[in-house]
């Protein structure tokens, strides 16, 4: 079987400040996924900095830091099998007016820079974005009863 994966999903101020928390966790729920940790708070600038030091210098970054910071978002770790990848495939094309319907910020965004969801983009980044927001007792290790009707326990 696959191995399980973590990834770090925030729920950015866009998606709070327009009501859009529930149905966003609603299609991770739906697709099987997870949840291990869950927190509403306010991301301080020197985390946005540490978060986004990958984009440090580029010409968006002072936009993305001001974006991420100005208000409350969800931050969450999901877990399952292959969770990176697809929650990335349901995240969609990281501007709104390119990615495809059906994925959140294809159906729920327009917009450049106010995207809805941040995701974990590899195993690696998600192991340092999980440490910047939970310690280890924040997150809980549990499988619920459907997990054998969701993650096929034959499959290689
Ligand atoms: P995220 O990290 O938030 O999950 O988004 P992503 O992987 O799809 O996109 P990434 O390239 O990591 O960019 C991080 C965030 O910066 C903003 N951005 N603006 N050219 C631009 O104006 C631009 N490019 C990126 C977006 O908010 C994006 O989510
Ligand atoms: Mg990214």
């Amino acid at each position: 079987m696959p191995p399980v994966e973590r990834s770090l999903i925030i729920l950015k101020p866009d998606a709070v400040q327009r009501r859009l928390i529930g149905r966003i966790i609603q299609r991770f729920e739906d697709k099987g996924l997870v949840v291990a940790g869950m927190k509403l708070m306010r991301i301080s600038r020197e985390l946005a900095e540490r978060h986004y030091a990958p984009h440090q210098g580029k010409p968006f970054y002072p936009g993305l830091i001001d974006y991420i910071t100005c208000g409350p978002v969800v931050v969450m770790v999901l877990q399952g099998q292959r969770c990176i990848e697809m929650t990335r495939a349901m995240m969609g094309k990281t501007f709104g007016y390119e990615a495809a319907a059906g994925t959140i910020r294809g159906d729920f965004g327009s917009s450049r820079t106010y995207n809805l969801v941040h995701g974990s983009d590899s195993a690696e980044s998600a192991a340092t974005e999980i440490s910047l927001y939970f310690s280890p007792d924040e997150l809980l290790d549990y499988a619920p009863a459907d997990s054998p009707w969701v993650f096929a326990r034959s499959e290689a």
